[in-house]
């Protein structure tokens, strides 16, 4: 499916044949352009960037690279292809086709899940803004603005949705995603991951590593729903998340293996003082953006997550793959349980846990990342090992939220957590040290002294590619 960008809004869904909707979007256009030039990355509107573009949907030419300026990148609106004959996979409509229009009963919900994830997209733009005027190298700020891009179309594709099939409240919605902000007392984001600060660019790996990851199993669930052009959407968004996390994943590879040159080269584990970022400081740092992360996927016993799941509007994770019924009305899921200050396995009925699934599918896919970190670390010659903490640790949401508990799960009480809580989160001096260190670099092919370079350049260009022209 190729992509018309002749229009004023490149888009593969037909939009000249439907000139309502086209209007509206075209109403909305500007309203985003102001978000981008106001909350969008300071200071780079005239950069140009090596950015790559969609073309198309399929999955061999999709990516167009080239030098472009932000302002000027042309979002726009893809669905993945629509599959022929598609029914739906689960809950009590299983084996329905799949809904083209919104249906009446479901109406309030579906535009609440769109809303929620739509929400999230310009919220990350806005908490990695001032990024850029430290970026250790041209290759890591043309990754963060990559990213940024992305999550403005993400946004467009959830405007289109909430303008395409939600009437007026959906053009209302589609307004206020433009209106809240990260972060602001009186119009916050939605959830909180989404008003946290990302100060520095360790932040910003472990972000695009934990809660860009939460976005593919939130887009996961939903690339499953009934809702046709919700799961096509979100099929989409998916192949562009695969980069964001790539950008976090191999990003803190690289802070941990220059972490290791510099402690052999200084035989101390304290490379601080030489420019460097100490492993216990990472494992802090991956303490608090994990279990912030984390709680994005809500309470662990759910019946809205049960309804969601019985009316079709949110799968599990490749639920295709699944060898159960997925209808669930008898089956059961053994999830941890909090009861008396003590954690235990416990056989729930699947249908009420469906967001402790989901975690636990996430949780699993973070472990294969932390040992592609360990793995630099021992290859180094070093036995520390990084771990994600237990998932009980410093949490918000659900029902470990009342009491604290140590990395390990362990219930303490609040003394015991006030005196150690510096052990396992990132204290303020801490957080201090990281921000001193980061200090801009934009020389072709230079690297800030905390973080290794890649193992190769973007699309086969050379690590010392121009990939930022800062004009
Ligand atoms: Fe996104
Ligand atoms: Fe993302």
């Amino acid at each position: 499916m190729a992509i018309d960008y002749n229009e004023r809004i490149p888009n593969n869904v037909d939009l000249a044949d439907n000139r309502r909707l086209q209007r509206a979007l075209e109403a909305w256009q500007p309203g985003y352009l102001d978000w981008w030039g106001e909350m969008g990355p300071s200071d780079f509107s005239q950069a140009d960037v090596y950015l790559r573009t969609a073309i198309s949907v399929e999955t061999d030419g999709w990516a167009h690279f080239g030098h472009v300026k932000m302002p000027e990148y042309r979002w726009g609106i893809f669905l993945a292809a629509p599959e022929a004959d598609r029914h739906i996979a689960f809950g009590a409509h299983k084996g329905e086709a799949v809904w083209q229009e919104v249906p009446g009963e479901h109406r309030a919900t579906l535009r609440r899940l769109i809303v929620t994830q739509g929400d999230t997209e310009p919220a990350s733009v806005e908490q990695q803004r001032l990024l850029g005027l430290t970026c250790p190298s041209l290759y890591d700020l043309r990754n963060l603005f990559q990213v940024n891009i992305e999550e403005g179309r993400h946004l467009w594709a959830m405007a289109y949705l909430l303008h395409a099939h939600f009437g007026r409240d959906g053009r209302e919605e589609a307004e206020a995603l433009l209106e809240r902000r990260s972060g602001d007392v009186d119009k916050p984001r939605i959830l909180g991951a989404f008003n946290e600060a990302t100060p520095d660019w360790l932040s910003f790996f472990m972000f695009t590593f934990f809660t860009d990851r939460d976005g593919k199993y939130q887009l996961a669930s939903l690339a499953e729903s009934a809702f046709d052009p919700l799961a096509r959407t979100c099929r989409f968004m998916l192949t562009e998340e695969a980069h964001h996390m790539f950008v976090g994943d191999t990003g803190i590879q690289r802070v941990v293996g220059r972490t290791c040159e510099l402690m052999k080269a200084h035989d101390t584990e304290d490379v601080a003082p030489h420019g460097g970022i100490n492993l216990d400081t990472v494992q802090r740092y991956l303490n608090f953006h994990f279990a912030v992360s984390i709680d994005l996927f809500g309470g662990e016993f759910s019946t809205n997550a049960a309804n969601y799941f019985s009316a079709g509007l949110k799968g599990r994770y490749r639920e295709e793959k699944i060898e159960d019924d997925h209808v669930l009305a008898t089956a059961h899921y053994s999830v941890p349980k909090l009861e008396g200050g003590v954690i235990s396995e416990s056989e729930e009925a699947a249908l009420t846990v469906i967001n402790e699934r989901l975690r636990d599918d996430y949780i699993e896919d973070c472990e294969k990342g932390i040992e592609r970190w360990n793995r630099v670390i021992r290859e180094s010659g070093f036995d520390h090992v990084l771990r994600l903490p237990h998932r009980a640790f410093q949490r918000a949401i659900g029902q470990y939220r009342e009491a604290h508990f140590t990395p390990e799960g362990k219930a303490i009480g609040d003394a015991e957590w006030s005196a150690r809580k510096d052990e396992w989160l990132p204290s303020e001096a801490e957080r201090a040290h990281v921000i001193s260190l980061m200090q801009r670099v934009v020389e072709p092919g230079k690297f800030a002294g905390w973080i290794a370079p890649p193992r190769r350049g973007i699309n086969g260009q050379p690590i010392d590619f121009d990939y930022v022209h800062l004009g």
